[in-house]
């Protein structure tokens, strides 16, 4: 790493589609931002650059749903989503789109200097066209029978139901999700970056990255082991960035060919010197992404920078797993997330509590999972009861009892030897976890600080020396003090709200990373400005409150996915007509003896008072349904239930959620009116 003289760090330019959850930030955006952070405090010179994905597949579904324009829809969510990093403190240099102008000329001249250089296949492919709605449909375009489970509505690449990936000619019985036309194969032609023929360079260059996280290289592998095949750069879309070619009307880039360029044309936004960030020799590119986009990052852009010339290849890829959410996969179609901008409502203030749980759980080796239970308790032990509770001890023992004023070092307690010497083992090892990317344990080394604080404080007990020894005790909030100060630059890249917030109380104007550990940060006398409690302990109803929110959501969600019943099979109308069904009035019930689900009905059918047996007791009390007209079969032949006659059936409709309702008249009728 010190061979470079400065760091280009790209986090995934996100679909401008939906609102952002922790899932994001937790994948990609949170990690890139403490490296970031982390770059910045060392001095080194790092440009942060990400922004939104505006174009693509995913962007033209949203409008069409929504009924909007796809510039509607990334207008609206470029706004939010950038609102939603800022406020997490996500520091990025740039968040540009790649619906800019910049943008489009750009990759447009990236694809045109690949057409000149003749480095794509011109190939004539059979797709499916909607002749109704006049286009080409992409695979998400496309819906039909499974050809593995046979289950309706998969899509063109995948079915959601088994899993298996698709393509669009496999569907049995395809339909366009634009008209609900049946598709037909039309020949069209698109250019193709042969990647076959990059191979070998690019089995070279991974294999010069033996550093690469094992989830990363496995993946990038495992491609490379199935062998490469040419990928078509551009599309039959309306939406993208056009080709910049005569006669190709209704075609546009792929969605993944112009993307990563945005990283290189929001870098041309943020300074004229971009070709320095990202052609220099002693420039280093580091992407952060999740790991859906690995495939992208290590082999088809790098493959698109060698056939173009000039550019540096990515250094590190260091992609994170996912975050599930309670055990369950965050899946924003189902709304199971917990989103940025629903947290900062309902947790206002407490951004650094999420960016600390969801650091401390990180997926950076495989999957991991937050749940409410995780965080609450991320919160009350560590960063309340350790970090919280330290820096508060100092700063208010300090103000009772010196006013304000770090006093003076004198002779100690004995125990600050050990103290200094826990400090000193910190700095390496929390750089050396900072400069590879774990961040979760570089996290535990930063808190070590506040421990060690804590520790200090409780052993020494400066609250009672200062009865007996006022410069001892003093001796002691000096000591605390400077470890505050330690922990307040250790922090900085974890949680910056809080580290900031410390910094001023310390009067700490420069955050020098260097100084972490070199004791002596803050002198006698300086006037402390007391920050106020950190943190607050999150009682158990706030938490609770959150899971019931999500436990509704499922709960919806099931109900939305349970499906109508297959009509039976079909019957002739003197089948139909051989039964006799009445409205009748309910006169009397009770629950049946010895069982859970019978109740015993008295039903006024007109000529006389019937008993029926019905199998409802747990959906309805007996004494509320006394009086309500229900509909029943009254030539069922009788049987005994338990021990009792029963004269005939009422019918029930039957819920999603399993409840039952009677079937009523609209309108009251006479009892024994019969139903034809
Ligand atoms: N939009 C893609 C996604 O959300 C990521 C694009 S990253 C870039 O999965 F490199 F292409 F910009
Ligand atoms: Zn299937």
């Amino acid at each position: 790493m010190s061979d470079f003289a400065r760091t280009t760090v790209t986090a995934a330019l996100i679909y401008a589609n939906g609102p952002i959850h922790i899932g994001h930030l937790a994948g990609c955006y949170l990690p890139a931002d403490i490296y970031v952070r982390y770059l910045r405090l060392k001095k080194q010179e790092v440009i942060f650059v990400s922004g939104t994905d505006e174009h693509g597949v995913p962007i033209t579904i949203k409008a069409q749903k929504e009924g909007k324009t796809p510039q509607q829809v990334v207008d609206h969510y470029y706004k939010e989503i950038k609102s939603s990093f800022e406020e997490f403190g996500i520091s990025f240099d740039i968040y540009g789109r790649t619906s800019d102008p910049a943008h489009h000329k750009m990759s447009q001249d990236f694809f045109l200097k690949l057409y000149q250089d003749g480095k794509f296949i011109e190939e004539v492919t059979e797709q499916y066209y909607d002749e109704a709605a006049d286009q080409f449909l992409a695979d998400r375009y496309i819906t039909g029978d499974c050809p593995k489970c046979q289950q309706p509505g998969a899509y063109g690449d995948q079915c959601e139901k088994c899993g298996s990936a698709l393509s669009p000619t496999e569907l049995i019985n395809p339909k366009s999700t634009l008209s609900g036309a049946s598709p037909i194969l039309k020949e069209t032609k698109n250019w193709f970056l042969p990647l076959d023929q990059w191979q070998g360079e690019l089995e070279k260059y991974v294999n010069s990255h033996p550093e690469w996280k094992s989830n990363v290289s496995g993946q990038v592998k495992s491609w490379l082991q199935d062998g490469l095949r040419p990928r078509a750069m551009t599309r039959d879309l309306s939406w993208g960035v056009p080709i910049p070619l005569p006669d190709t009307e209704g075609k546009v880039l792929y969605v993944w060919f112009d993307a990563p360029i945005g990283y290189v044309s929001m870098t041309s936004q943020l300074t004229p010197d971009w070709e320095k960030w990202w052609k220099a020799e002693d420039s280093r590119i580091v992407h952060f992404i999740g790991k859906d986009n690995i495939v992208f990052h290590c082999l088809i852009f790098p493959a698109m920078c060698m056939a173009h010339g000039g550019y540096q290849l990515a250094d590190q890829v260091p992609a994170n797993e996912f975050m599930n959410l309670e055990g369950d996969k965050i899946s924003t179609s189902r709304n199971w997330a917990v989103w940025l901008h629903e947290y900062l409502k309902e947790f206002p203030g407490k951004q650094d509590v999420l960016r600390y749980a969801l650091t401390a759980s990180s997926p950076e080796t495989k999957d991991a999972d937050f749940t409410w239970a995780d965080f609450q308790t991320k919160n009350n032990s560590e960063l309340v009861a350790i970090l919280g509770n330290f820096v508060n001890r100092a700063f208010v023992l300090i103000d009772k009892n010196f006013e304000g004023i770090v006093p003076e070092k004198a002779a100690g307690t004995g125990l600050e030897a050990d103290v200094i010497a826990a400090l000193a083992e910190i700095p390496a090892k929390l750089d050396q976890a900072l400069a590879t990317y774990k961040f979760r344990d570089a996290l535990v080394y930063a808190m070590e600080i506040a421990r060690i604080g804590n520790k200090y404080l409780a052993d020494a007990e400066p609250w009672k020396i200062i009865k007996e020894d006022r410069d001892k005790a003093g001796t002691v909030l000096n000591y605390a003090v400077q470890l505050v100060a330690h922990a307040s630059l250790a922090l900085e890249p974890f949680i910056p709200f809080t580290a900031a917030r410390l910094r001023t109380a310390l009067g700490l104007a420069d955050a020098d990373w260097s100084a972490i550990g070199n004791f002596e940060l803050i002198p006698a006398g300086q006037k402390l400005a007391n920050p106020g409690l950190l943190f607050e302990k999150l009682e158990d109803d706030v938490i609770q409150a959150q899971v019931d929110k999500l436990k509704a959501t499922k709960a919806q969600m099931e109900l939305a996915s349970k499906q109508v019943a297959p009509i039976k099979e079909t019957i002739d109308f003197d089948s139909f007509a051989k039964m006799d069904m009445r409205i009748g009035q309910i006169t009397a019930a009770e629950k049946v003896e010895k069982s859970k689900k019978l109740l015993k009905l008295t039903v006024n059918d007109g000529l006389k008072d019937r008993t029926i047996l019905s199998g409802i007791a747990e959906h309805v009390e007996p004494e509320a349904i006394i009086g309500k007209q229900v509909t029943f079969l009254a030539n069922l032949a009788p049987r005994k239930i338990m021990g009792q006659e029963s004269e005939g059936m009422i019918l029930m409709a039957e819920d999603a959620d399993g409840s039952l309702a009677f079937v009523q008249p609209s309108k009251s009728v006479w009892n024994g009116a019969s139903i034809s």
